[in-house]
């Protein structure tokens, strides 16, 4: 039996965890409190969900029955509280069939986490973006986990957006999002500690768990030396490009200011320096800086030189 609670101040990550009320399930991680007393054979249920829906779009309830060596009265009974709690779903067309949302698949990733001992509690929600949600957690200390979200009102464009994504599969939202979340992870751990990124520090199906930086984004500051953030900006851009990597996606939305110092973060669509774009992809991240700071701060800088810095 695993144990994940909720907080509900982020004051007091240490003590008195209470369970928030939770009635939205498309974002949102699924209710602790259901997490906490999820039965065994409903943690078998979607753990056999997962591994079928490579082959199947909706599981037939047989099919279920066979894998888990259930009734057919006790898959009824515990399916129907797993779509209670928005982690499955039913589909009648072009069979009855069951497969797992995000709600299941967050179960499963924090069931793992938590049996790892990397997080023991989840705390407030901290973000949220097309294709993500993030929360603080606790750990050894406090931490953020990201949940990606590719897929569902996102998957067309993502598919066009990345070029690591699956063309086909029954299921292309859990090996997209899963895919997703590795590849932040992969950049993360490549970047640390030589970029400032936070620090990785576990890894499950479509989770991130990382360091939490304590600070806002970088558009909602107002910074009393412009050109001395940008620069410093710039030299991490430089330092991850000469390890390989592009950003790909850097913007004023994508930097967090702690203590006066720029982290970058939300790495899953990184490019290799290799790759034939790589150029016009480093370019479009300076860009997108260079003009942020002179919109806010008017501040001038030549773009082709800040990319002649960055490539070195
Ligand atoms: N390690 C972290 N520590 C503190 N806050 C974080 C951390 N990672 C993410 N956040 C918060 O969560 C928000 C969303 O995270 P992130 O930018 O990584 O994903 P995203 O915006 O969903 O991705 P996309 O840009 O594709 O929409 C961030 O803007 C930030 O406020
Ligand atoms: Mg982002």
């Amino acid at each position: 039996m695993f144990k994940v609670v909720i907080k509900c101040s982020t004051a007091d990550i240490r003590s008195d965890f209470i369970v928030c009320h939770i009635t939205t399930v498309a974002t949102m991680v699924v209710s602790p409190e259901h997490i906490r007393t999820l039965h065994r054979y409903e943690k078998a249920i979607l753990a056999t969900l997962e591994r079928l829906m490579k082959r199947y779009e909706w599981v037939p309830l047989e099919t279920i029955q066979q894998a888990t060596g259930l009734s057919e009265s006790e898959v009824n009974y515990r399916i129907s509280r797993l779509m209670e709690w928005g982690m499955v779903r039913f589909n009648a067309v072009p069979y009855d069939g069951y497969a797992l949302v995000f709600g299941g698949y967050d179960t499963l990733a924090l069931a793992t986490l938590t049996r790892k001992g990397t997080i023991s509690a989840l705390g407030a929600k901290i973000g949220e973006g097309k294709e993500s949600v993030v929360y603080e957690a606790l750990g050894l200390g406090p931490v953020a986990i990201k949940f990606h979200r590719v897929g569902g009102r996102s998957f067309s464009s993502a598919r066009v957006n990345r070029e690591y994504m699956p063309d086909s599969g029954n299921c292309p939202w859990l090996l997209a999002s899963r895919l997703s979340a590795e590849r932040e992870y992969a950049a993360l751990a490549l970047l640390h500690p030589n970029v400032s990124v936070p620090l990785p520090i576990g890894q499950n199906r479509h989770t991130v768990v990382m360091s939490l930086i304590d600070g806002p984004n970088l558009n909602r500051c107002l910074l009393e030396e412009p050109v001395a953030m940008l620069e410093e900006i710039l030299t991490h851009v430089h330092a991850a490009y000469t390890l390989g990597v592009i950003h790909a996606d850097l913007s004023e939305f994508n930097i967090l200011i702690e203590d006066g110092r720029p982290v970058i973060i939300d790495w899953p669509q990184w490019m290799e320096t290799s790759h034939q774009n790589a150029k016009t992809l480093v370019t479009r991240d300076i860009t997108n800086l260079l003009t942020y700071f002179k919109r806010k701060y008017k501040v001038d800088y030549d773009c082709g030189d800040a990319v002649r810095c960055v490539i070195g």
